[in-house]
């Protein structure tokens, strides 16, 4: 199936089934912001709460819920109003407006290298291979995007020769605290949960005891005035972030660094995305952010491409060092039994978690074969979530709705519901009740049947295998429990 149709096909689902609406649609939409319906909710709070105690079930890192809206002085500590900026052009003509890296990546390699030619027609006159005109426009790109500009046309108006010169666009969105709206009032909505962290570093330390090395996790909202905003969830400019700040000792940075990569990639795989869907990327020493030492990304495999839904950074002792610099206050780590006082390294994990809920998505849909009940072969779409992940964990349906057959299979959804995601279905065959519930992602699908009348045991069917097994049902609540919940034994105490 090709690419684009995948994408196609999930937005759909996502709005059909209940997972994602676009965001005020009634009024036409808002770019870049869209709400989670009662199945998308679920499945974004199981992706949090698999991230929560995979971070906080360790006994050296603290969880906090900064407020989103902090001091404006953050904010230049951080280097945000400074540095948080995208190049960005309009088209005259049609006013559309662009990221210039973006606008530069979609163009085709033969328009590079028509462009090039135009502008340098001796150097580029012969065949050149793909790779050299990329490597020559993205120099061109970097030294002078201005002659790129003129030389092409606006991907929505056609015009050619209409950009604006390249300026620099703030992300942030500003808004103002109390009646007066002037400069002495502007706050910033966050654009990362990071900072949160940062300010909150020696609070944490004191009131949970802990000594370095130490973390602190925090789930939240995040926002960023993105230029474009593209792809479904992938770049919106309201989301929400799970973050990590791990705290250390200077000259360890580099061991607690490869220790959180590892950790990290091996949560996305045993969540269920395949190793093939996943790849590092390094940041070039010239691309780091500005607070960063090193940094490599996990990508994910989407549809349209590979696609960054973590980032891990080495942030070396430079977010401590400017809040104490910015505030006046003191952020050193005192440590008792060296009777030194340092500003710590941190190490960062940044996972996106509107992100991982697409590349979930994304990983879980499949097409596939199904035998009917006539004995022949139908097209089933299924979701497949890990079970952990999984919005409803079971649906309930009575074979039949009569000899007794509902009541039981009430009963048996009464009791489940006190602990688990339920769904009950008495409508249609049980083979579309099983194609409703495998395009959702349920994993376990239980029937009561004629057999149940006689020795109390259910079938248990299967989502992926399509198997069935009896099961009694006083045991169904346990049996559920232990294959779709973060199971404990997963997660023992631990440090590092
Ligand atoms: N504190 C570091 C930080 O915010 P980042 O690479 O800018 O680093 C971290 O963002 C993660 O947040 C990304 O890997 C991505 O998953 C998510 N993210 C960033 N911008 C986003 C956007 N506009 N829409 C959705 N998710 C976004």
């Amino acid at each position: 199936m090709p690419d684009s149709q995948v994408m196609e096909k999930l937005v759909s689902l996502c709005k059909r089934r209940g997972f994602v609406f676009q965001s005020s649609e009634i009024y036409g939409g808002l770019n870049g912001a869209w709400d989670y319906g009662p199945l998308g909710v679920e499945l974004l709070k199981n992706i949090k709460e698999c991230w929560w105690r995979e971070m906080t079930f360790r006994q050296n890192i603290e969880g906090i819920d900064a407020a989103i809206l902090m001091h404006p002085r953050t904010w230049e500590a951080s280097g945000h109003v400074e540095n948080f900026t995208d190049p960005m052009v309009d088209c005259r003509q049609c006013k559309s407006r662009y990221r210039l890296d973006i606008l530069f990546e979609e163009v085709s390699a033969k328009k590079q290298k028509e462009i090039l030619r135009e502008l340098d027609p001796e150097r580029f006159k012969g065949q050149q291979r793909d790779e050299a005109v990329l490597k020559e426009f993205q120099t061109l790109a970097e030294g002078s995007p201005g002659a790129i500009l003129a030389a092409m046309s606006c991907p929505n108006c056609g015009n050619r020769g209409t950009f604006t010169e390249a300026r620099k666009f703030n992300l942030m969105f500003k808004t103002f605290v109390g009646p007066v709206e002037d400069s002495g009032s502007v706050v910033y909505l966050r654009p990362e949960t990071a900072q949160g962290i940062f300010v909150n570093f020696l609070n944490v330390q004191s009131a949970a005891r802990q000594k370095l090395p130490f973390g602190i996790a925090q789930i939240g909202k995040a926002f960023r005035n993105e230029i474009n905003t593209k792809n479904f969830l992938f770049r919106t400019r309201e989301f929400e972030q799970m973050e990590m700040q791990f705290f250390c000792r200077p000259g360890t940075d580099v061991g607690h660094f490869e220790y959180w990569r590892e950790q990290r990639f091996a949560w996305f795989l045993s969540l269920g995305i395949p190793q093939e869907n996943l790849r590092w990327h390094r940041h070039e020493p010239g691309k780091l952010a500005h607070y960063a030492k090193d940094a490599y990304d996990i990508e994910f495999k989407f549809p349209f491409g590979w696609g960054e839904i973590e980032g891990i950074h080495n942030r070396t002792d430079y977010d401590l060092s400017r809040h104490e610099e910015f505030s006046g206050k003191n952020m050193k780590y005192f440590d008792e039994a060296s009777k030194e006082k340092f500003i710590p390294y941190i190490i960062e994990t940044s996972a996106g978690a509107s992100r991982s809920f697409m590349a979930f998505l994304v990983n879980a849909y499949a097409e596939e074969e199904a035998p009917t009940a006539e004995g022949g072969k139908e097209l089933r779409v299924v979701m497949k979530f890990h079970p952990d992940l999984a919005p409803v964990k079971a649906a309930v349906f009575p074979l039949v709705n009569r000899d007794g057959m509902p009541e039981i299979a009430r009963k048996i959804e009464d009791d489940l519901r006190r602990r688990l995601r339920i769904f009950y279905d008495d409508s249609g065959a049980v083979g579309r009740r099983y194609r409703r519930q495998d395009e959702i992602g349920t994993p376990f699908c239980i029937t009561v049947d004629s057999e149940t009348l006689e020795n109390q045991t259910v079938t248990v069917r299967d989502r992926d295998s399509m198997r069935q097994e009896r099961i009694a049902s006083d045991r169904l609540c346990d049996y559920l429990l232990k294959k779709t919940t973060p199971r404990a034994e997963g997660n023992p105490v631990r440090g590092q």
